[in-house]
């Protein structure tokens, strides 16, 4: 897997001369405590494990938990890049299995309030970052707000996770209901997450890829879902990922199905470069404050 990732790499250095960049995906949910953060998390350490280069960012700013659920206290985080005039490149930090990742951070949110030299600095520098990697995954903050949306609908892809829990479902209805009219191109993955057996991890995402087709006239794309597994918790409170503490529980086993899957129709969909514009759509955001 790893060959065919550098594969692909050298087909779009040598034939092409566009520079790859990397897909950028938010992962959000409806309801707090789903889950996202932690299969943010286990997601991109089995992307980086099947030799995808990875760079996580922890959008939860100022409450991030990234930083928690690795044991690791970064030293720097992304309010750093605005307050102390940190570069991007500066606010990495390197993480299990290869990832790379940016911690939210305690304190003040910089990022939804940039002004013009600041945006500009921030986009010439995340245009180098987006060149490093083939994915960059943004953690986002539970529900939406003006400010995280404009950001949400500037990335390549949406992640929604959804618990089977009926308050889930519908909060997770009502944020693609506040989104749809903005992201009518982006491709919008589902994932349920916490589910009890098959049948009702089929049924919860069926119950909303209808709903978003009937009244949204929207298509999601299942991704799958991913059971209610004790290991979770346990790999939490040791602060270890719990792909790395238990590799071969059940969602671990999930998680790094769903990652090849989501790969392999993503390689697919990258031939098409055009699609990638996220730093295009941001600056077009911005401009229009
Ligand atoms: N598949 C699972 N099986 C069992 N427990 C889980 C599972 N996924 C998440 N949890 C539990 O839910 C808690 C919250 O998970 P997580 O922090 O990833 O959610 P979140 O959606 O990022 O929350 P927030 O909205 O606050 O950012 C975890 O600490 C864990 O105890
Ligand atoms: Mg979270």
């Amino acid at each position: 897997m790893r060959d065919q990732a550098e594969g692909l790499r050298n087909r779009f250095r040598n034939g092409n001369t566009e520079v790859k960049i990397a897909k950028a995906i938010a992962v959000i949910s409806g309801k707090g405590g789903v889950g996202k953060s932690n299969f943010s998390l286990n997601f991109s350490i089995s992307l980086s494990q099947l030799g995808y280069r990875v760079l996580l960012f922890d959008m939860d700013i100022g409450m991030g938990n990234i930083d928690i659920l690795l044991g690791i206290s970064s030293e720097k985080n992304i309010t750093d890049f605005f307050s102390r005039n940190l570069s991007l490149q500066e606010v990495i930090t390197k993480g299990p299995e290869n990832i790379s990742f940016i911690s939210g951070g305690t304190g003040l949110s910089y990022v939804f309030s940039m002004d013009e030299s600041q945006f500009n600095r921030f986009s010439q520098q995340l245009q180098s970052v987006l060149e490093q990697y083939d994915y960059i995954i943004f953690d986002m903050g539970a529900g939406i707000s003006k400010e995280s949306s404009q950001f949400v609908q500037c990335v390549d892809e949406l992640i929604t996770i959804t618990t089977p829990e009926p308050t889930s479902v519908m909060d997770g209805y009502s944020i693609l209901k506040y989104l749809h009219s903005h992201i009518s191109e982006t491709p919008i993955y589902l994932v349920c997450n916490r589910v009890h057996n098959q049948k009702e991890g089929k049924e919860t995402i069926s119950r909303l890829q209808n709903a978003v087709k009937k009244f949204l006239n929207t298509e999601i794309i299942p991704l799958g879902y991913l059971p209610d597994d004790r290991t979770v918790s346990k790999a939490v409170s040791r602060q270890v990922p719990f792909l790395m503490m238990y590799p071969n529980s059940d969602i671990s086993i999930g998680i790094k199905q769903m990652a090849d899957r989501y790969s392999r129709q993503a390689l697919n969909e990258s031939i098409n470069i055009r699609k990638n514009n996220f730093i295009g759509r941001l600056t077009h955001f911005f401009s229009g404050k």
